[in-house]
């Protein structure tokens, strides 16, 4: 199997680490790709986004597959853009089809698929500059906290939760006027729910699927979760609160209908669904819906997959992803992100990374903001690398993390020491 894996960040390096152990694969390439993931595969400088780049060289380079690591490609069309040309039809996309992307390219489009096939999910409403009025009266009827959406893409930094009505329904008005431009002419108000996060991912030929390690992320900076929402400074597999009776009400009011849904609306859909999940009073309900793998969940849950990912990939290509078995290592995983000081506000990068730390079997190092210049490996990014280790336990697991980023140097390292605190 010749693969080529879109994407650049400590996902991607986790990814292509995955599929670099299987025998299966005769070539990995990872456009663009980062420090680490030309350890494990060759760097191809493509722009993701650029559909006609990548479908010349996957033609020159005979790709059979190509794996989407982040959203926006898969938003844009990639999915469709290879079935519909002759030339790359052959060639799968591991991804929904534009259509099935809406699920998280459109907030709008995700709470109708939920409401339409039962899926519990927060009460809401979808307010234009047109029904604004209407907007007031249901964020009224509502109690504090209000959460507001943009109903585009916005890079993480659409959803507002805000505890004055007042305050809700000004920001309201400057969404729809343009506060994230064009992703903003729609906005989706939800009521609260209050409750422990995860995530869990599903991987799907369409009609088949397998639920993957479930994990929990930390996205704010601060320990404690306070302060300011980042691109996510750690990660935990397994989640104990996630048990088998948890999880059983998941399959069966979730992730059941949601992939009957997919098959009855005519969506195409080959690829990862990551349905973020809160428990409220015991019982799960959807937050969101991506169509992609977390960061910096999958910096867990690669660990943690002891079946060989390519063969679960050509399943979903084969449409018989039931055929095969998905293994779990029953290791705890846990992930610690490092990042630059300053960071998600301003920081400097271009600081060389003095020391990695003494090498252990139970670690690995994924690279997310990184860069090589004459022989040195500097920060060039907010996140920097993502710290994931194996251990019998969460503690053990990151204790290992913990050992290792403190033997990790650059200037300006900060890392949460808290991650998994709420899991205790
Ligand atoms: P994002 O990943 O940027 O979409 O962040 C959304 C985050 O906002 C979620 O992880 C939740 O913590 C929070 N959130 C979104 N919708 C709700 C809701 N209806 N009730 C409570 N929290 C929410
Ligand atoms: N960890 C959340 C995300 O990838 O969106």
């Amino acid at each position: 199997m010749k693969l080529l894996l879109l994407g650049s960040g400590g996902r991607e390096h986790a990814l292509a680490w995955k599929i670099a152990q299987s025998s299966l694969i005769e070539q990995l390439y990872i456009a663009p790709g980062n420090t680490g993931t030309k350890e494990v595969g060759t760097n191809v400088n493509l722009d993701i986004n650029d559909f006609n780049a990548i479908k010349n060289f996957c033609i020159k380079e005979s790709i059979q597959m190509i794996l989407v690591g982040p959203e926006a490609p898969l938003v844009n069309g990639i999915y469709d853009y290879f079935a519909n040309h002759v030339e790359t039809k052959h060639i799968t996309v591991i991804g929904p089809s534009q259509e099935g992307a809406k699920l998280e390219g459109s907030k709008e489009f995700a709470k109708q698929f939920m409401f339409k096939y039962g899926i519990p999910t927060a009460k809401y409403k979808s307010i234009t500059h047109n029904n604004l009025e209407e907007g007031f009266a249901f964020l009224e009827a509502l109690e504090a906290p209000y959460v507001l959406k943009a109903d585009g893409l916005c890079a993480g930094k659409g959803v507002l939760i805000l505890s004055d009505l007042e305050e809700a329904k000004k920001e309201l008005k400057e969404m729809l006027s343009g506060r994230f431009g064009d992703a903003s002419t729609t906005v989706v108000i939800e009521e609260f729910l209050s409750g422990i996060e995860c995530s869990v991912f599903v991987l799907t030929d369409g009609e088949n699927y397998k639920i993957l390690p479930v994990a929990k992320d930390y996205k704010r900076i601060g320990e404690g979760d306070t302060g300011l929402n980042t691109g996510g400074m750690g990660s935990i597999s397994p989640v104990h609160f996630a048990d088998k009776e948890f999880m059983e009400k998941v399959c069966e009011r979730i992730v059941e209908p949601t992939i009957r849904g997919i098959q009855k609306e005519g969506i195409t859909y080959k690829g990862f669904i990551f349905i973020g999940l809160i428990k409220v009073k015991g019982e799960p309900m959807v937050i969101e819906y991506n169509v992609r793998m977390g960061d910096p969940e999958t910096e867990s849950v690669m660990l943690r997959i002891k079946s060989d990912l390519v063969e679960l990939l050509i399943g979903v290509q084969n449409g018989n992803l039931n055929d095969y078995t998905l293994i779990e290592d029953p290791r705890f995983a846990t992930c610690v992100v490092m990042v630059s000081g300053g960071y998600p506000e301003t920081y400097k990068k271009g600081y060389p990374i003095q020391s990695f730390g003494q090498t252990s079997e139970d670690t690995v190092i994924f690279h997310a903001g990184t860069e090589e210049k004459e022989g040195h490996i500097l920060t060039n990014g907010g996140r920097v690398l993502a710290v994931s280790s194996y251990g019998n336990s969460m503690k053990e697991a990151l204790d290992k993390s913990y050992k290792r980023a403190n033997e990790i140097e650059y200037k300006d390292k900060y890392y949460r020491k808290d991650i998994g605190f709420d899991l205790k």
